[in-house]
């Protein structure tokens, strides 16, 4: 049996009706018809799926769509700014972040919480909060280039760590 819900996915509601079990990845590709955030392996292994989920990242192959319900939801077609890509994702394009792209959605999901929690992070600091997306191209050093050039633009903060 399904049930009626509304989920707000960048900025705007979709009403939406989801078996209990749907994942919130199924109900974004799916019923709402985002298609930008993959499938990769299902299993809360590869990051592929990430989303913002009031702004923390989440495997959204692994999160109910039901209890995303009354957050806000940000996919990787919500990170561009007056409809023009971000920063970090012009980024990408210029660092070589951009193999295949399978990966490239939650790597900007998981980047985009890093630099907005720490504007300027160590390199360590990017391969950590990166851990949690797998590249099968393997081309991390372009990716992680890419985050660390944000960083170095961003205006200098005190950092408190
Ligand atoms: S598809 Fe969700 S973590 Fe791999
Ligand atoms: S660019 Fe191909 S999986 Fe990362």
């Amino acid at each position: 049996m399904k049930v009626a819900a509304t989920l707000t996915v960048n900025g705007a509601a979709y009403p939406v009706e989801l078996h209990p079990h749907t994942s919130l990845l199924a109900a974004v590709r799916d019923a709402i018809g985002l298609t930008g955030s993959k499938e990769g392996c299902d299993d809360s292994e590869c990051g592929a799926c990430m989303m913002l989920l009031d702004g923390k990242p989440v495997n959204a192959c692994s999160y109910l769509a039901l209890q995303a319900e009354g957050s806000e939801i940000t996919t990787v077609e919500g990170l561009a700014e007056g409809g023009e890509p971000s920063p970090l994702q012009r980024a990408f394009l210029e660092q070589g972040g951009v193999q295949c792209g399978f990966c490239t959605p939650g790597m900007l999901i998981s980047a985009t919480a890093l630099l907005r929690a720490n504007p300027q992070p160590s390199e360590d600091e990017v391969r950590i909060a990166l851990s949690g997306n797998l590249c099968r191209c393997t081309g991390y050093d372009g990716i992680v280039k890419a985050v660390l050039s944000v960083a170095s633009a961003a205006p200098a903060t005190r950092r408190t760590r």
